[in-house]
């Protein structure tokens, strides 16, 4: 019997590690989001860009559903470096002809800027969709 009493004590360290690391990750997130939102804010995207809220002045896409419709490392590919990805990219130069030639300002982010922003934009989706 005292194998089990083994299985039922390491059960239970198990879980309790995986409940840790669980709300460990959810804090790094819960982080990168903060970080995500003040770069969407200082970065001037929310000039632009709405997330949710329908076409919006036309200016810019409305980015709600931005990672469904494009791979991640599109996104991330554009927000390093946008004036390469109309370059050579035809779903970028497609995007800026449905937009009339409207050119987003170069943004030459970083790799953990872009995850952090596209953690803002999910973030947002998802309280959007709850209410
Ligand atoms: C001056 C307006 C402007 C600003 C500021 C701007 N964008 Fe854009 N963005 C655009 C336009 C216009 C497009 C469509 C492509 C084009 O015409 O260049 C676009 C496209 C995009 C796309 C692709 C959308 C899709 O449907 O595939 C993403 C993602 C994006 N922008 C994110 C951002 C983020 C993040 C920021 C801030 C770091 C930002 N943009 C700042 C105007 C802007």
């Amino acid at each position: 019997m005292a194998w089990k009493t083994a299985f039922v004590v390491l059960g239970t360290a198990g879980a309790a590690l995986l409940f840790s690391a669980g709300a460990a990750s959810a804090q790094a997130n819960d982080a990168q989001v903060k970080r995500g939102q003040t770069l969407w804010q200082n970065r001037g995207c929310a000039g632009c860009h709405s997330i949710g809220k329908g076409k919006g002045s036309g200016v810019a896409p409305d980015l709600a559903g931005v990672s469904e419709r494009r791979s991640h490392e599109w996104i991330v590919n554009w927000l390093k470096d946008t004036n390469g990805m109309l370059a050579t990219d035809s779903t970028a130069q497609a995007l800026m002809k449905e937009y009339k030639g409207a050119k987003m300002p170069a943004q030459k982010l970083t790799d953990d800027d872009a995850n952090a922003i596209l953690a803002f934009i999910s973030a947002t989706e998802a309280k959007q969709k709850k209410k």
